[in-house]
C-alpha cells in the first residue's frame, strides 16, 4: 500500500486508478484501529496477575493447574509480544515520521542497535527506581567483548526496546538483592555486566553479588505464580514497583525466546547470581518463534500428575498440598 503511493502521479489520477483517496483514508482508519487496539490491551499483564492472586487466595494450589498456567501464560504472552511487534511494526512505519535520535530503525528494529547503550539506559532507569526504594543503589561494572571486530562496540540487530525491557527487570532484581543482602553494609558491591559477541551468540552477563538463591528454586523464577515480594496494589500507578508479580523474569525470557534466544540463571547460594541473556548474532537466525494450537497443545493441557519414577522424588519434595509460595 505504501508502494502504490509511489506510483507516476499521471496513472494515479487516471479513471481507472483513483482509488489512492480511498485507501488513504482507509489506512487512516486502520492505523487508528490497530492504535486503539493496542492501548485497550496496555494492562492485559497486570490484570491477569490479578487472576492469578485472586485465584490464588481461593483454590489451593495443585501441581496440575500451576503447570497448565504456566504453559498458557507463555504462550499467550508470546503471542502478544508478537501481535504488538505487529501492531508497532505498522503504526510507525505507516506514521511516516523518522526517529531523530535513530535514524536507521525501521519501525521497532534498529538494524545497528547498540548493546552497551541499552545496558546503561536500563541501568540507569533501574537505578533511579532503586534509589527511591531503598535510598542507595548499586554501581555497575560494564565490560565487552566484541571477537569479530576488537575494539568496536557490539552492535546487533534487534528491538532495543526489548533488549531493554530484559535488562531493566535484571537490573531491578539483581539491585534488590544486592541490597537486601548488604541491608548493614555502607558499600554495595557493583553490578558486573559483560556484553560479549561471537560468531553465533551475542550473550550478555549481568552477575550480581545479592546473596543467590538456592538452586532447587530457579526454576520457580521463572513460574507466573512466584514471587517473594509483597502483591502490589492493582490500579496503583503512582509508583512503579521495584518488585512485584513476579513476572520479571518469565516474560524477559519470553523477550529473549521470540527471536531464538533464551534467559537463564547460574545461581550460587550464599555468594550471588548471573543472569544470562542469549540472543542471535545474525539477523538471518533471528525469526519469530511462535505457539501453534494443535494436538500437542491440547495434549499438554491433559497431561496429569503421574507417580516419580524415581523412589525420591527428585523435585519439590515438600507436601505439595500445603506447599506455600515463597517458603
Ligand atoms: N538476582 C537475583 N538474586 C536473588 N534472587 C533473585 C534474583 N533475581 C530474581 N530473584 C528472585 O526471583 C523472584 C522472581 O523474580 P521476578 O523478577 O520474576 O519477579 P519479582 O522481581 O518478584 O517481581 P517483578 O514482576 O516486579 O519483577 C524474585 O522475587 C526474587 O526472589
Ligand atoms: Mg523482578
Amino acid at each position: 500500500m505504501k508502494e502504490i503511493n509511489l506510483l507516476p502521479d499521471k496513472l494515479l489520477t487516471t479513471p481507472s486508478v483513483q482509488i489512492p483517496d480511498v485507501l488513504l483514508s482507509f489506512l487512516c482508519r486502520f492505523v487508528d484501529a490497530l492504535v486503539t487496539i493496542r492501548n485497550r490491551h496496555n494492562d492485559v499483564v497486570p490484570t491477569m496477575a490479578q487472576g492469578i492472586i485472586e485465584y490464588k487466595e481461593v483454590f489451593p494450589q495443585d501441581p496440575v493447574t500451576n503447570q497448565n498456567i504456566q504453559y498458557f501464560l507463555d504462550r499467550f504472552y508470546m503471542s502478544r509480544i508478537s501481535i504488538r511487534m505487529l501492531i508497532n511494526q505498522h503504526t510507525l512505519i505507516f506514521d511516516g515520521a523518522t526517529n531523530p535520535v535513530h535514524p536507521n530503525t525501521i519501525g521497532s528494529i534498529d538494524p545497528q542497535c547498540q548493546v552497551t547503550e541499552v545496558v546503561q539506559d536500563a541501568f540507569h532507569s533501574a537505578k533511579m527506581l532503586c534509589d527511591q526504594y531503598y535510598l542507595s543503589s548499586p554501581d555497575v561494572i560494564l565490560q565487552e567483548m566484541n571477537s569479530n571486530k576488537k575494539s568496536q562496540p557490539i552492535s546487533i540487530v534487534y528491538v532495543p526496546s526489548h533488549l531493554y525491557h530484559m535488562l531493566f527487570e535484571l537490573f531491578k532484581n539483581a539491585m534488590r538483592a544486592t541490597i537486601e543482602c548488604h541491608e548493614n553494609s555502607n558499600n554495595l558491591p557493583p553490578i558486573q555486566v559483560m556484553v560479549s559477541l561471537g560468531g553465533e551468540d551475542m550473550s550478555i552477563k549481568v552477575s550480581d553479588k545479592g546473596g543467590g538463591v538456592p538452586f532447587r528454586r530457579i526454576e520457580n523464577l521463572f513460574s507466573y505464580m512466584y514471587s517473594t515480594a509483597p502483591a502490589p496494589q492493582i490500579g496503583d500507578h503512582t509508583r512503579t514497583p521495584l518488585a512485584g508479580f513476579g513476572y520479571g523474569l518469565p516474560i524477559s525470557r519470553l523477550y529473549a525466546k521470540y527471536f531464538q534466544g533464551d534467559l537463564q540463571l547460574y545461581s550460587m547460594e550464599g555468594y550471588g547470581t548471573d543472569a544470562v541473556i542469549y540472543l542471535k548474532a545474525l539477523s538471518t537466525d533471528s525469526i519469530e518463534r511462535l505457539p501453534v494450537y494443535n494436538k500437542t497443545a491440547l495434549k499438554n493441557y491433559k497431561m496429569s500428575q503421574e507417580a516419580d519414577d524415581w523412589c525420591v522424588p527428585s523435585k519439590e519434595p515438600l507436601d505439595l498440598a500445603n506447599f506455600k509460595m515463597g517458603k
